[in-house]
């Protein structure tokens, strides 16, 4: 007995003394701070605190509602969204929108989602599981719009509905009117606390923007759920009211691989040249301009779909009868950093472009600002055409960088966050960088008219923004 006692108070002190010496459970910490090419940025732990698990987490009400564009968008658009894993279901609702509620009263067309059960964690962040739901509407009338709004399809469950957003298609490739798209270098780091007031700021600059174009590094960390809902977070009815087009940058890889998210959050044109660069390389016609994407960080000559995609823009843009022809790709033709050439990029796609006298390569991921053009020709032959190509890197998050001047350059700028509007006419292409303040910051006219091209500089006069002279 006195042994079982004592047997039992010894148990009972171990107890005690194991709990005493149980270290208290350490702090999250909120912002660890990592350095990339020489700049902080932020990696997120706090999915615990209210805002980083609404920015994670998916519940029964849609969230991250996307629309992107289709390879035609007078006819169709493509939405996508997501919920927690008991929403088995997505229905869209779409009517063409009216003065008053009517529209929402009958003739209303439901259309089921392809929906895809999903699932995976990022480093430090819990496992996220999500159904993601993706719709692609057809039959539409071109330069209308329409009332639209995802669910689970149960009318009377309203609050498991979004809000009715509006959209217009475009107008039909024979159009006189101009149409406009807003061109965004990297958002990339702090996107909800930094990036939020730029996207905001440009749709206020002009809420009739037909589509936005993301040129790479949207975000950081590729898989990363926070980052992901931040995006979502900053241009939140935005993004499900004006239709998107991403190309992927280096910070959507990881180890030569896509983002598991990228396919599942977007819907965008799969007529690419492989399956494995289908939705990053793709071509789609916008009224009288052809916009091609280019999947920069799968391009390497010696990769199967690196050669692939030089053929592929080959064909795309000898066949091309639009007016106007941009590209994008996320790393610069022309560098504007010093020690970040892209010999190689640019020796698979330059002779292209200059062969097909592409119009404007628009692109991200050197965290400056630089404008500038280059002749379609040798250096040294005679250059009939005096424009050339107009080729642009811009940066709208904000981690910057310094830029190195450089002949090609007409305009240049550091520590600036921007946004560019593009307007493309019949006979004009007009071009203007502003800044989330609202400044005009770079501004030409491409101006193509009975087989000859010019540009016309309207921005002179702004003064550049350097490192230097900003942060005296
Ligand atoms: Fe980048």
């Amino acid at each position: 007995m006195y042994t079982s006692f004592v047997k039992f108070s010894f148990i009972v002190a171990i107890f005690f003394f194991a709990l005493a010496c149980k270290k208290k459970p350490k702090e999250e910490k909120t912002n660890k701070v990592h350095t990339h090419h020489g700049m902080a940025h932020t990696h997120y732990t706090a999915h615990q605190k209210l805002d980083g698990h609404k920015l994670i987490f998916p519940s029964k009400t849609p969230d991250r509602i996307i629309a992107n564009l289709t390879e035609d968008p007078a006819h169709s658009f493509a939405i996508n969204w997501r919920t927690n894993q008991q929403i088995k279901k997505g229905i869209l609702q779409i009517a063409i929108a009216t003065d008053g509620p009517e529209f929402a009263l009958d003739n209303i067309r439901e259309i089921l989602a392809k929906t895809q059960s999903f699932q995976n964690q990022n480093r430090h962040e819990p496992m996220v599981k999500a159904n993601f739901h993706a719709v692609l509407v057809d039959s539409l009338q071109p330069n209308t719009t329409y009332a639209y709004r995802v669910g689970n399809g149960v009318v009377e469950q309203n609050e498991l509905w979004s809000e009715w957003f509006q959209f217009t298609t475009a107008k039909t490739a024979d159009s006189k009117d101009p149409f406009h798209f807003i061109y965004f270098g990297d958002a990339q780091n702090n996107i909800k606390s930094m990036w939020s007031r730029v996207i905001r700021s440009s749709y206020k600059k002009l809420p009739e923007v037909d589509f936005m174009l993301h040129a790479g590094d949207l975000i950081n960390d590729r898989d990363a759920n926070l980052e992901w809902g931040e995006w979502f977070y900053a241009g939140s009815f935005i993004h499900a009211t004006v239709p998107s087009m991403m190309t992927p940058g280096n910070h959507e890889y990881r180890n030569d691989s896509l983002t598991v998210l990228w396919k599942p959050q977007f819907n965008l044109p799969q007529n690419g040249p492989t399956p494995s660069v289908s939705e990053t390389c793709y071509a789609i016609d916008y009224q009288n301009m052809k916009l091609v994407s280019i999947d920069a960080p799968a391009l390497d000559p010696n990769h199967e779909d690196g050669h692939a995609q030089v053929q592929w823009l080959d064909s795309v843009l000898a066949n091309n009868t639009k007016k106007w022809t941009a590209l994008t790709l996320h790393y610069p033709i022309f560098s504007t950093v010093k020690d970040r050439d892209n010999k190689s990029l640019r020796e698979a796609i330059k002779p292209l472009i200059d062969k097909y006298k592409v119009d404007i390569v628009l692109q991200g991921h050197d965290h400056t600002y630089a404008r500038g053009a280059v002749a379609n020709t040798p250096q040294g032959a005679t250059n009939v055409d005096a424009v050339g190509t107009i080729y642009t890197v811009s940066v709208s998050g904000p981690k910057m960088y310094q830029s190195k001047d450089q002949e090609w350059m007409k305009r240049r700028g550091e520590f600036t966050q921007l946004f560019q509007i593009l307007s493309v006419g019949q006979d004009t292409l007009s071009y203007k960088a502003y800044t989330p303040i609202g400044s005009l910051y770079d501004a030409f006219d491409l101006v193509k008219k009975n087989g000859r091209k010019t540009l016309i500089e309207v921005s002179e006069t702004i003064p550049e923004r350097f490192k230097n002279n900003v942060l005296k």
